[in-house]
C-alpha cells in the first residue's frame, strides 16, 4: 500500500463510482461494503442519516444495509477498473461462528483475486456473544479454521460488543495477525429525530478514546492493526499510528468533509474533487425517490 490512509467499509465504498473517488482522493486502500450470505427476502427500511454537529448517526435494517454474496462480489469486480493503485479488501459477514458459513464467500472472493478479506462481525458482537467466555473459544476455533482453509489473509473486525482483552487474544491463540479497529456505537436518538432505536449507531469523534483502548490490546498480542473508530483531523490519525497502528481507516469525516479533504489526514494538499451531488446524485433532496441516503450531501457544505 502506497500510504497508511484506508477507506472504512461504509457508503464511500458501496459503489464502483465512489471506489474511483477514493482512489483519487489519495487511499491506499478501501475496504468494500459488507457482504454477507443471505437472500433478501424483506428489504425492511433503508439508510437514514442525521449530523448533528461532528456526530453521525445513520439507521437502517440489516438487508438495507447490508449487500448480499452476489451484490458485494459484482461490486468487487466492478471496482477492478475505478481502484487505481488502491489495494481493495472485500468485506464479508455471516450470522454465525459456524466456519461453514463463512467459508463459501470468502473463497468466492478469494477466487476472484482478493489477497486480503476483512470479517465483519459487528452482527455477531451486538447480536449474539454478550460476555460469554464460550464465545471466544469459538470465536478462536471459527478462526483457526478460515485460516487454515483459506490461502488470502484474513482481518476480523472488532466492536464494541467484544470485549477487547478476550477478542485480542481469541485472535492472536487462532494465529491471526491483522486486526481491523472499529466499529459504530449502537446509541438511539430521540424519537423526534424518526430514527429506529434499536438499529441507530452512533459514528465519529467520541469513538476515539475506545479506538485506542482496542488499539492498546491489539498491539500487546502483537497484531498488525488497521485502526479507525473516531479520526476527525490529522493529529487523531497521527495518534493511532503513534500507538501502533499499521494503517488508519476513516469513514464519517469523509461523509462530513468529502472526499477532497481527505489528504488533509495525512498532512497533504486537498484534492479539487466535484463534489458528490454533481457527480453520482440524481435526487434533487435527501428524501427523494432514488436517494441513496449515503449522507454525503448532508455533510459536505454546499
Ligand atoms: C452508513 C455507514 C455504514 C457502514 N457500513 C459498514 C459495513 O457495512 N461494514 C463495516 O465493517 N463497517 C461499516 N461501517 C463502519 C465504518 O467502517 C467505521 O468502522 C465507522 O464508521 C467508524 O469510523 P469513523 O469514525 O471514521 O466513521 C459503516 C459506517 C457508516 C457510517
Amino acid at each position: 500500500m502506497k500510504n497508511p490512509l484506508t477507506a472504512s467499509s461504509s457508503p464511500l465504498t458501496e459503489s464502483p463510482e465512489r471506489i474511483e473517488r477514493c482512489a483519487k482522493a489519495g487511499f491506499g486502500s478501501a475496504i468494500l461494503k459488507t457482504a454477507s450470505p443471505y437472500h433478501r427476502a424483506q428489504a425492511g427500511y433503508g439508510r437514514k442519516v442525521v449530523f448533528i454537529g461532528e456526530d453521525y448517526f445513520a439507521d437502517a435494517s440489516f438487508q438495507r444495509e447490508i449487500l448480499t454474496e452476489e451484490e458485494g462480489l459484482t461490486l468487487y469486480r466492478k471496482a477492478q477498473a475505478h481502484k487505481g493503485d488502491m489495494l481493495l479488501i472485500p468485506s464479508v459477514s455471516a450470522s454465525s461462528l459456524e466456519a461453514a458459513d463463512w467459508l463459501g464467500i470468502c473463497r468466492k472472493f478469494q477466487a476472484m483475486g482478493a489477497k486480503l478479506l476483512q470479517l465483519d462481525f459487528f452482527y455477531l458482537g451486538s447480536v449474539i456473544c454478550g460476555q460469554n467466555e464460550d464465545f471466544y473459544l469459538d470465536l478462536e476455533q471459527l478462526l483457526s479454521r478460515l485460516r487454515q482453509e483459506l490461502d488470502c489473509l484474513i482481518m476480523p473486525k472488532l466492536n464494541f460488543g467484544l470485549d477487547p482483552e478476550l477478542a485480542c487474544r481469541a485472535l492472536a491463540k487462532a494465529k491471526i495477525r491483522q486486526v481491523s479497529l472499529l466499529d459504530s456505537i449502537r446509541f438511539p436518538l430521540p424519537a423526534r429525530f424518526g430514527l429506529h432505536p434499536e438499529t441507530t449507531s452512533y459514528f465519529g469523534p467520541k469513538q476515539l478514546p475506545l479506538t485506542l483502548l482496542y488499539l492498546q490490546h491489539a498491539v500487546n498480542y502483537e497484531l498488525e492493526v488497521c485502526a479507525g473508530g473516531g479520526i476527525a483531523k490529522a493529529a487523531d490519525a497521527d495518534l493511532l499510528l503513534e500507538n501502533g497502528a499499521k494503517l488508519v481507516q476513516t469513514a464519517s469525516y469523509v461523509l462530513k468533509n468529502g472526499f477532497s479533504k481527505a489528504p488533509l489526514l495525512l498532512h497533504k494538499e486537498p484534492v479539487p474533487m466535484e463534489s458528490h451531488r454533481r457527480t453520482w446524485c440524481d435526487a434533487r433532496h435527501y428524501e427523494a425517490e432514488g436517494c441513496e441516503r449515503c449522507g454525503f450531501c448532508l455533510g459536505v457544505p454546499k
